[in-house]
């Protein structure tokens, strides 16, 4: 898979925080074979991050877009909202499996209001901001993810 990573963070992209989440997502894609070809850190601006999702799915940049922050309460916490507003549809399950498995770390897992959902031939998945919560996060869908993305790209008809 191509993979593109974009961590949102207000202070990540005025360089007033070393983001360490995007270098964990960018390890954890690699050591398993997978070709990361975009990362970038923007704000925590609806407008940013929905025009870079669309940038990437449009021209077919990656076939995963992966963000990393902005999913919880905080009022410029808006990473789902400007997700829902480029995807063609929403994959739910991807939230609902992150949550479920990962409340046996911590229950504040749900308090993540992150979405996943289709643009064209890309998935989007949203993450949560920390890097803890990254890999617990990625672990419980990492192995389903490929499996949907051929379906999607039509490479896989039969089941
Ligand atoms: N999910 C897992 N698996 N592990 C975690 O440590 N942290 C939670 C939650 N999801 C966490 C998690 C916390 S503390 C918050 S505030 C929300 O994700 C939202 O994080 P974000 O705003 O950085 O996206």
């Amino acid at each position: 898979m191509k993979i593109a990573i974009l961590t949102v963070s207000d202070k990540g992209s005025q360089g007033l925080r070393e983001d360490a989440s995007g270098p964990v997502i960018k390890e954890i894609f690699t050591d398993r074979g997978d070709e990361v070809v975009f990362y970038e850190v923007i704000p925590d601006e609806k407008e940013v991050i929905s025009e870079k999702l669309r940038e990437l799915a449009d021209n077919e940049r990656a076939d995963l877009l992966v963000t990393t922050g902005g999913t919880g309460f905080a009022p410029r916490d808006v990473t789902p909202e400007a997700t829902g507003e480029v995807i063609d549809r929403e994959v739910p399950g991807l939230g609902e499996k992150m949550r479920a498995e990962t409340a046996k770390y911590t229950e504040l897992a749900y308090l993540s209001r992150a979405k996943a959902g289709l643009r064209h031939q890309s998935l989007i998945l949203n993450l949560p901001g920390s890097p803890k919560a990254v890999r617990e996060c990625l672990a419980t869908v990492i192995d389903i993810i490929p499996h949907g993305i051929s379906v999607l790209q039509g490479e896989i008809t039969e089941h």
